[in-house]
């Protein structure tokens, strides 16, 4: 995820989040290129209108045929009521199948876009939200996808982070300043808690992109109290 040099993934409002640079552009494209999958909650596809797809990469694509992969990873969206429309919008454009991951009473009576597949998760649970990820874990069985590739929002990002379910964090901390303490962080909005147990991170590359912006992967190392 990109984030200004004051941490915050959008400006006030949550408008959307087009701040990067044309390299940090670049490189989400290469970074989505070997998933299985790639993941997004649905306010992230409603305001950054995306594609999830490797269209502008025919070179990533060729590489994944070459290597036996679909020429792109599949799409799955997290919603609680289902925006059908732009199920069906996102589905229309390039891309894998759009798997829509929602509870059963969002999804009741209502016909699927072409291209959009459903895995049903229970009902929301307001504490921890595991169902989310528990469904998420289920799908991927099936499916068979070792490698899923989160691109935020920060809603979403904190309940795989709140369940240990990354191993890997893509920073871009952009030359920007947002200010504000009402805009999000990585780790959801900033209303809600801190997390129950704090985790630990190495960073396991850097690198200085053209317009000043920094290039950072983080693996995941343990937890621990929140207190420390
Ligand atoms: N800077 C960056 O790199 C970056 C990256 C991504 C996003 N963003 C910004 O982040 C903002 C959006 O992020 P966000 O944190 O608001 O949302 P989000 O993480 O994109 O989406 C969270 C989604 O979870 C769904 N949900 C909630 N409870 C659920 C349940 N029990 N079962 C299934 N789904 C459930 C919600 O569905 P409903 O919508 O149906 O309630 C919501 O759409 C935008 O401004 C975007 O531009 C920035």
């Amino acid at each position: 995820m990109a984030i200004s040099a004051d941490g915050k993934v959008a400006a006030r409002g949550a408008a959307g989040s087009g701040f990067g640079s044309a390299a940090d552009q670049r490189r989400l494209v290469e970074l989505r290129s070997p998933a299985d999958a790639l993941l997004v909650g649905q306010a992230t596809l409603q305001a950054d209108h995306m594609s999830m797809n490797l269209a502008s990469r025919p070179d990533l694509v060729a590489a994944r045929q070459a290597q036996g992969k679909p020429e792109h990873p599949a799409r799955v969206v997290v919603a609680r009521r289902p925006d059908f429309a732009r199920l069906g919008q996102l589905a229309a454009k390039p891309g894998g199948l759009v798997w829509l991951v929602a509870p059963a009473d969002g999804i009741q009576n209502t016909p699927l876009p072409d291209g959009v597949a459903v895995c049903e998760c229970p009902p929301p649970d307001t504490d921890t939200c595991d169902e989310v990820v528990a469904a998420l874990r289920g799908l991927a069985g099936r499916e068979g996808w070792r490698h899923i590739h989160c691109e935020g929002g920060p809603r979403l990002a904190r309940r795989l982070l709140s369940a240990g379910a990354v191993d890997t964090l893509f920073l871009t901390i952009v030359p920007i300043l947002f200010g504000g303490h009402s805009a999000p962080t990585i780790t959801g909005p900033a209303w809600i808690d801190s997390f129950a147990r704090s985790s630990k991170w190495r960073m396991t590359a850097s690198e200085t992109g053209p317009d000043g912006e920094c290039f950072l992967t983080y693996e995941a190392l343990s937890s621990s109290s929140s207190s420390e």
